[in-house]
């Protein structure tokens, strides 16, 4: 083992090429297959963005309608994948429900199971884009209590979404064009970042050849935790203890400078940022933007403001490179959206889906692609005799 080396976390250990996603952590640059991720947010909408990262190049108007024409015809469930919903629990964590049911989507879709046949790579991608946003709105649904709402396909991704997620049976739901477009652009934010722990997940299980489905669970499962996508939902409960305690930033940042518990600013920080993450600051202006648009002034927002000006002028913060990351300000507009903490992670995962799908893709599709099968320094106890059980 003398030529293994330790790298703890993976810090400085590329595992693949990528032709993906660009980012410049000194720089504060993100590109998606070149384009800056400023454009795509501002002109760009999610699926065009999708269609980006699974095939490399912004489609053309017609491309672009078969790519979302094609999602529409996939997005209801088969009625037994309903049955799932039944028993969980009514106080599951959405997240879990949506790795399980996706994990349950290779049951169903069997012809996925081969990943080299092109045809059927494809149809799992549309699949697995068209039914998220419907598996998400039934884990929202299920927690609430209320009726499943069917997908209606004359209506946009975005919209589909967020009226299965929030329409009820014999009440009008109007759309909110505000919402539709801040949570696109949040999508579109959050579509990829090349080597992250939920990607990276998603291509060591696919490097085993295991499908789609068992490779996009997988991330899925990796996102939940709180230092990756669940940071977004860590960051609220945060800025509400804070509320709750008396609204006292200094002393908050001063047990997070002593570790006290083990206590972190949640959404600050970033393995490869470390001047500043441009999608937090995009999201900073939108949710300024979004909640005053909504009128929903929002007593967390003056919190995180005052945490983040505070943390940007300490030494600790300053010294350790420390800034806000994309899941600092989401929350807040998730929940003048009206979503309960629980279903941020959801969003996230909604938003990084096409990335994961293109990693795969790109993974696949390299004829040089290895199994992902890291080394160890084994630290155990040296050769010993097994001694019997009556003499222990
Ligand atoms: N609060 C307080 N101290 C921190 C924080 C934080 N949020 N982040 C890092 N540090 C300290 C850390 O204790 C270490 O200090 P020292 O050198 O004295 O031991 C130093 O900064 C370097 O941190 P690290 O843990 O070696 O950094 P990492 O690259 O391993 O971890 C991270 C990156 C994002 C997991 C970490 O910054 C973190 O836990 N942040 C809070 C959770 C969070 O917001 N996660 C979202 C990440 S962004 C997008 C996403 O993936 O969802």
């Amino acid at each position: 083992t003398g030529l293994v080396t330790l790298d703890n976390g993976f810090g400085n250990t590329a595992a693949y090429k990528s032709a993906i996603t660009f980012v410049d952590g000194e720089n504060g640059i993100l590109r998606y297959r070149g384009y800056p991720i400023e454009q795509l947010a501002e002109q760009g909408s999610f699926i065009e963005t999708a269609y980006l990262l699974i095939n490399g190049e912004l489609p053309t108007a017609d491309q672009l309608s078969e790519f979302s024409n094609e999602i529409t015809q996939h997005t209801l469930l088969h009625e037994d994948v309903k049955r799932f919903y039944q028993g969980f629990p009514r106080d599951a964590h959405p997240m879990a429900m949506l790795s399980s049911v996706v994990s349950a989507l290779s049951t169903f879709y069997q012809d996925s199971h081969n990943p080299f046949d092109p045809e059927q790579r494809h149809l799992s991608t549309v699949r697995l884009l068209a039914k998220l946003p419907t598996i998400a709105a039934y884990a929202y649904k299920k927690s609430v209590g209320h009726p499943f709402v069917y997908p209606r396909n004359d209506l946009g991704y975005v919209e589909n979404f967020l009226r299965m997620t929030f329409a009820v049976p014999a009440a009008d739901y109007e759309l909110n064009p505000v919402v539709v477009n801040a949570l696109d652009k949040l999508l579109i934010l959050h579509a990829d970042h090349e080597q992250n722990c939920s990607t990276s997940t998603v291509r060591l299980v696919g490097s085993s050849q295991a499908n789609q489905f068992a490779s996009i669970s997988a991330g899925i499962s990796a996102l939940w935790g709180p230092l990756h996508g669940g940071a977004n939902q860590a960051v609220l409960e945060m800025l509400e203890k804070i509320k709750n305690d008396g609204g006292d930033v200094d002393t908050f940042i001063r047990k997070v400078k002593n570790r006290e518990d083990g206590v972190k600013l949640m959404g600050f920080g970033h393995r490869v940022y470390k001047s500043f993450d441009p999608r937090a600051q995009i999201i900073k202006g939108a949710a300024h933007d979004v909640l005053s648009q909504l009128g929903k002034a929002d007593e967390l927002l003056d919190i995180a403001l005052k945490l983040e000006e505070h943390a940007l002028s300490d030494d600790f913060f300053v010294e350790r490179k420390l800034y806000p990351n994309v899941d600092f300000y989401t929350g807040l507009i998730y929940r003048a959206m009206g979503f309960p903490t629980s279903m941020f992670t959801v969003l996230f995962a909604l938003g990084r889906l096409p990335g994961w799908i293109a990693h795969w893709h790109e993974m696949i599709k390299d004829p040089g692609s290895r199994i992902g099968r890291p080394r160890q320094i084994y630290t155990g106890t040296e050769i010993r005799d097994y001694v019997a059980l009556g003499d222990r």
